[in-house]
């Protein structure tokens, strides 16, 4: 049988952002940057690095940014190269390769993660596709491969829906789809049930579901099927629940680090971490932080004149 492989991947960007308000009043949240790049550039990225060259945005009103980040800026490349400044003309350029190509749908109402998948679905098809949740900033292993293309790869082999998937302290069970799951050999299981945002007391174990799903297109009859759920939506979880009767279902505990930016927390943590690792910023930022008091009181610092 010929092996299928994965082509597109679905970015729902039509939530509010309201966590970061605020700064996404009138700005995507998608759109805020981590060191020098928006979030929904490195979810691009991430994807383009396992393989995949056509980008499916599930957008709403207010997102126009992110459009037009992935088309030509005429007039900035233009002025760019009058001015000869070709390090930024290719920083500009970078952002889509030739061989990426962009399709946009738009959820009309918030319905849910499940409804906005759904959105997708007549531009996805009858194949297998990727979902990346911008707002989960993923970085891989130190020169390893991205998280996304680790799935890819076991996709490559089990041919099924996949879920990336990191154990989450007891108390954090109630942000995260959590699995129920055997283990199939290091790093893999298979999934046995899914619930979403379970109260510690009731959550099948610790592994929480990340933002990188790698899904069968069986799973939009499942969507489709499914009531509201946890908050009055249409879960992407119960979809894949539901998905469960008819086929199998793996979850892969990635190598690497997952940011979760839809918090400030998350955000800055990535921030930090990140500008440390940047090549132009990294060196100047360390000998900052290091010199920074960060342990001096209120007192202290008045004395110092800080
Ligand atoms: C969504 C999913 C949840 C998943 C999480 C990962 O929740 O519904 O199952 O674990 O993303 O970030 P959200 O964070 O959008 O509330």
């Amino acid at each position: 049988m010929q092996k299928l492989k994965i082509n597109k991947a679905v970015f729902p960007v039509a939530g509010l952002g309201t966590r970061f308000l605020p700064a996404t009043k009138a700005q995507p949240k998608e759109m805020l940057p981590v060191v020098d790049k928006p979030l929904i550039q490195y979810a691009v990225e991430e994807a383009y690095s396992a393989g995949i060259r056509h980008m499916i945005f599930v957008t709403g009103r207010n997102k126009r940014a992110i459009e037009d980040h992935f088309d030509t800026s005429y007039e900035l490349e233009n002025e760019l190269e009058v001015a000869n400044k070709q390090a930024l003309l290719s920083v500009v350029r970078s952002v889509t390769p030739d061989d990426m190509y962009f399709s946009y749908v738009r959820q009309p109402r918030s319905l849910g993660l499940g409804h906005a998948v759904l959105c997708a679905e007549h531009l996805v098809g009858n194949e297998a596709f990727a979902v990346l949740l911008a707002d989960d900033l993923m970085v891989g292993p130190a020169g390893g491969s991205s998280v996304l293309a680790q799935m890819v790869d076991q996709f490559d082999e089990l041919q099924q829906s996949i879920l990336a998937v990191q154990e989450v302290p007891a108390e954090h069970t109630r942000r995260y789809g959590i699995v129920a799951a055997d283990a199939v050999s290091p790093g893999l299981m298979k999934v046995k049930a899914m619930v979403e945002k379970p109260a510690p007391e009731v959550a099948p174990s610790r592994m929480g579901v990340a933002g990188r799903y790698i899904l069968t297109p069986a799973v939009f009859n499942h969507i489709r099927s499914q009531a509201s759920g946890v908050g009055g939506e249409i879960q992407l979880t119960d979809g894949i629940s539901s998905l469960l009767g008819d086929e199998a279902v793996y979850a892969l505990q990635y190598k690497g680090k997952r940011y979760d930016c839809g918090s400030k927390e998350g955000f800055l943590e990535a921030s930090v971490e990140l500008a440390l690792l940047h090549s132009e910023v990294g060196a100047h930022f360390r000998n900052y932080l290091e010199n920074l008091q960060i342990g001096w009181s209120g007192r202290e610092r008045r004395a110092a004149n800080l």
